[in-house]
C-alpha cells in the first residue's frame, strides 16, 4: 500500500518522522490483541513464542531488504545512535591505537568526543570551517592503515549532507546511517558495520538497528560491562535484557512496508524523484530561495534551505502550517528551513511543498 498524506498533517519532522500508515495502522490493531492471544503486544513477555517470532522476522526481513550477507550479524539495540558512539570505541579502540573519523558535523562531532574518553581521533577531514555544507572528495581523505577503525557519518540530518558513494578504507568502515538507513542500497563490500537510530527512517525511537561484519564482531573487547558487549548481545539474539519490544516489532513492519514498496533499489528512485521536486523549487527560484549543501552532497532525506532574511523564513514556516505542512525549521546550528522526506514521506508533499515554495517565491522576491 502506498503511503498518502489522507488526513493527517503534512509532516517534515528531522526526527522522530513519519512512519507508513499501514503499519501504524496494524500496530494500533496489534497493541491491542497480537496474532488473536487476546493480549496486546506491549503485555506479552518477551519470551513467548509471539514475540521471539516477531524477533526472528525482523532479523530475516532486515536482512532480505537490505540484501545483507550471511557473514553479518544483525542486532536490536537499546540506547540509540548516541550509545553507539561510545559502544564503537568501547569495543573496538584498543589502547595504543587511534581511529580515523571525517568530521561532517554535529553527530560526528559527538562520536569522535566519546571516542577521545577511549583513545586516540584521528580527524581525517573536517567540514567545520565551511559550517558543514560539503563531504570530502573520496581521494582527498588520507585513511591511516594502522588506525583501529575508520568512521563517518552517510547522511547529515542538520546540515542536509549526504556521501554519494562510500569511502574506501584501509582498515574496519563503520558509519552512522541514523538518517538514511535503508533509504538507498548499502554497499557491503566496503563496511564492515552500519547502524542507525530507528527514528527516523525505521521506526519509533527506542532501538538501534546495528548491523556489523562477524570477523569485526569477533574483533570486539570482552572487558567491558555486558550491555556494553556486542558478542553477548548476537548471542542472546539482542534479547540479553528486556529488549525493546515495541521498537522492534514497528521496524520489522516497516522493513516490511519497504519490501511491498519493491525494496531499496525502489526506495532510492522515489527518494530521488521525491527530493528532486523540492530542489527544482530552490534552483528554479531565481536565488530567492539558496540550499545549504553543495549541489553535489545534497542529501535526499533532509533538505536545508534558505529564504533571503530570517523574517521572510519565519513568514514561510508560518505559512506553511496554514497549508498543514509543519516542522520546517531548520536546525538552530544551520538556521533556515529544512524539509525531511524520508522513505515513508509521500512523493504528494513533496509536490506540494514544492508548489508553496513556487508560489512564496513569486509573492515575496
Ligand atoms: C545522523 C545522526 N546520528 C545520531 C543521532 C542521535 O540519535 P539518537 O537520538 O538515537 O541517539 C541523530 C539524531 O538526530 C542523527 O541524525
Amino acid at each position: 500500500m502506498t503511503s498518502t498524506i489522507s488526513t493527517r498533517t503534512t509532516n517534515f519532522s528531522a526526527g522522530p518522522a513519519i512512519l507508513p500508515e499501514s503499519v501504524i495502522q496494524q500496530a494500533q490493531q496489534d497493541l491491542w490483541n497480537l496474532d488473536e492471544t487476546g493480549i496486546g503486544l506491549l503485555e506479552h513477555s518477551h519470551r513467548d513464542k509471539s514475540i521471539t517470532r516477531i524477533f526472528d522476522e525482523a532479523k530475516q526481513l532486515c536482512r532480505e531488504v537490505g540484501n545483507v550477507p550471511d557473514d553479518f550479524e544483525v542486532l536490536f539495540l537499546h540506547g540509540g545512535a548516541s550509545m553507539q558512539f561510545a559502544m564503537i570505541p568501547m569495543a573496538f579502540l584498543d589502547s595504543g591505537k587511534s581511529a580515523d573519523y571525517a568530521n561532517t558535523g554535529t553527530w560526528t562531532n559527538k562520536a569522535i568526543k566519546e571516542a577521545r574518553r577511549f583513545g586516540d581521533v584521528n580527524v581525517v577531514w573536517d567540514g567545520n570551517e565551511s559550517n558543514y555544507n560539503s563531504i570530502p572528495e573520496l581521494d582527498s581523505i588520507q585513511w591511516d592503515s594502522k588506525a583501529a577503525y575508520s568512521y563517518y557519518c552517510s547522511n547529515n540530518t542538520i546540515y542536509g549532507t549526504r556521501w554519494a558513494r562510500t569511502p574506501s578504507t584501509p582498515t574496519p568502515l563503520i558509519s552512522d546511517m541514523s538518517s538514511e538507513m535503508y533509504s538507498r542500497p548499502i554497499d557491503w563490500d566496503s563496511h564492515d558495520m552500519v547502524y542507525a537510530g530507528a527514528q527516523k527512517n525505521l521506526g519509533p525511537a527506542g532501538v538501534a538497528v546495528v548491523i556489523i561484519r562477524k570477523s569485526l564482531l569477533e574483533k570486539a573487547s570482552t572487558d567491558n560491562p555486558s550491555m556494553f558487549r556486542y558478542d553477548i548481545h548476537a548471542k542472546q539474539e539482542s534479547m540479553f535484557n528486556t529488549p525493546p519490544v515495541f521498537a522492534v516489532y514497528f521496524v520489522g513492519k516497516v522493513f516490511a512496508w519497504i519490501k511491498s514498496q519493491g525494496g531499496l533499489v525502489s526506495m532510492e528512485q522515489m527518494n530521488d524523484r521525491k527530493a528532486a521536486h523540492v530542489y527544482d523549487a530552490i534552483d528554479n527560484s531565481g536565488g530567492f530561495f539558496t540550499g545549504h549543501s553543495d549541489a553535489k552532497d545534497r542529501s535526499t532525506m533532509n533538505i536545508t534551505f534558505r529564504c533571503p532574511n530570517e523574517e521572510l523564513e519565519a513568514a514561510f514556516i508560518k505559512e506553511a502550517a496554514e497549508h498543514e505542512m509543519v516542522n520546517l525549521k531548520g536546525h538552530r546550528s544551520v538556521g533556515g528551513l529544512r524539509a525531511s522526506t524520508y522513505n515513508a514521506f509521500p512523493e504528494s508533499g513533496c509536490l506540494k511543498l514544492a508548489e508553496f515554495m513556487n508560489e512564496f517565491a513569486r509573492k515575496n522576491g
